[in-house]
């Protein structure tokens, strides 16, 4: 859909590289990636009964972390777990653990508040390693990932936001308040939050040109895709038009670029607090999040997971299902104890 995605300072080869020669940084970021993703991808997993899905838990907040301690468990299901569970990495781990014992498999894209620095951590980019690396030694799946024989292949698609994303260029009068979000984002020097999005060290596309290897792998599965990401893939799931700042801060082209190519059968996404269940061409696309306590006006327990897949049950064909009579049941136990077999073997259990 390039025309749909052209916008404001984004041609649609936005793989353009530019004439500057760009820095090594970049390079040696991509490969450390692509180097942990090898590591970790397309391993196949038991299969589940549903996958559900939630985004923006922010357990800093009480009210979120008793919900979380409430939630059920659920055995047979699997989790997509949208970004936004909190800032610091023992709070993550915490939430990883329980949320592990409460699934049989948890899926995660980490969130702009995952990013963000605490004391003593470096930059946002050795916190998303580290984000990264803490989801696997919790056993949350932060790599791409089949689900059971021919169930569906679970992609997370790594994303920044970017301004223009609805409406074109911000106007002046909400500079103050974009240079306010993710101020605790601190981006190593070599990253330029500043350039057009266009840009390869804009983190928008820095953090797009990670997926594609996934998505060649999605692709070449042959298995429906479910895919996430924690910003907003496309303009027209923009919820908000209260806050002049939001169309500037919610969403990436880039993304919506790379779940279009993808067509997944459903997209989980988060960050703007916002329910959203809405098909666009071939894919459906969801938000539930949990979000703030004050957004929840003190109604957090009417939160729910948001169902995204369901495995079809399997109806055994009628003519297994008839039932023999007891006389011709017994003929037939007699039979196979005859032949040495299992007597219980192939009999249908009604
Ligand atoms: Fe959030
Ligand atoms: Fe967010």
């Amino acid at each position: 859909m390039p025309g749909e995605l052209a916008y404001w300072g984004f041609s649609d080869d936005s793989g353009d590289e530019g004439e500057e020669a760009l820095p090594h940084e970049l390079e040696a970021f991509r490969s450390r990636f692509l180097s942990w993703s090898r590591r970790h991808a397309w391993q196949t997993l038991s299969p589940v009964r549903r996958i559900y899905a939630i985004s923006d838990l922010h357990l800093e907040h009480k009210a979120n972390k008793a919900w979380l301690e409430r939630l059920p468990a659920h055995e047979t299901d699997a989790l997509i777990l949208a970004g936004d569970v909190g800032v610091g990495l023992p709070l993550l781990r915490e939430a990883f653990g329980t949320l592990r014992r409460k699934f049989r498999h948890v899926f995660y894209v980490p969130g702009n508040h995952e990013l963000w620095c605490a004391a003593g951590e470096r930059d946002c980019l050795q916190k998303f390693f580290g984000v990264l690396e803490a989801a696997n030694e919790c056993g949350v799946h932060a790599a791409p990932c089949l689900l059971g024989d021919g169930g569906p292949a679970f992609v997370p698609l790594h994303a920044w936001w970017h301004t223009g994303f609805v409406g074109g260029p911000p106007p002046a009068h909400v500079k103050q308040q974009l240079e306010a979000m993710d101020a605790f984002c601190c981006w190593p020097s070599w990253v330029k939050p500043a350039d057009p999005p266009a840009s390869p060290l804009h983190p928008s596309h820095l953090f797009a040109s990670l997926n594609e290897e996934a998505m060649a792998g999605a692709t070449q599965s042959g298995r429906p895709i479910v895919t996430c990401s924690h910003f907003v893939p496309h303009p027209s799931l923009h919820r908000d038009d209260e806050h002049p700042l939001v169309p500037h801060v919610e969403g990436s082209l880039h993304l919506g670029r790379q779940v279009a190519e993808l067509q997944p059968a459903v997209h989980v996404f988060g960050h703007t607090h916002h329910a959203v269940d809405q098909r666009i061409g071939a894919t459906r696309y969801m938000q539930r999040p949990l979000g703030n306590p004050h957004e929840r006006a003190g109604q957090m327990d009417e939160v729910r997971l948001a169902l995204v897949w369901e495995e079809e049950e399997v109806t055994p064909p009628p003519a297994r299902r008839v039932l023999r009579s007891a006389k011709s049941r017994k003929a037939l136990v007699a039979a196979r104890r005859l032949d040495g077999a299992d007597p219980r073997q192939g009999e249908c259990r009604d």
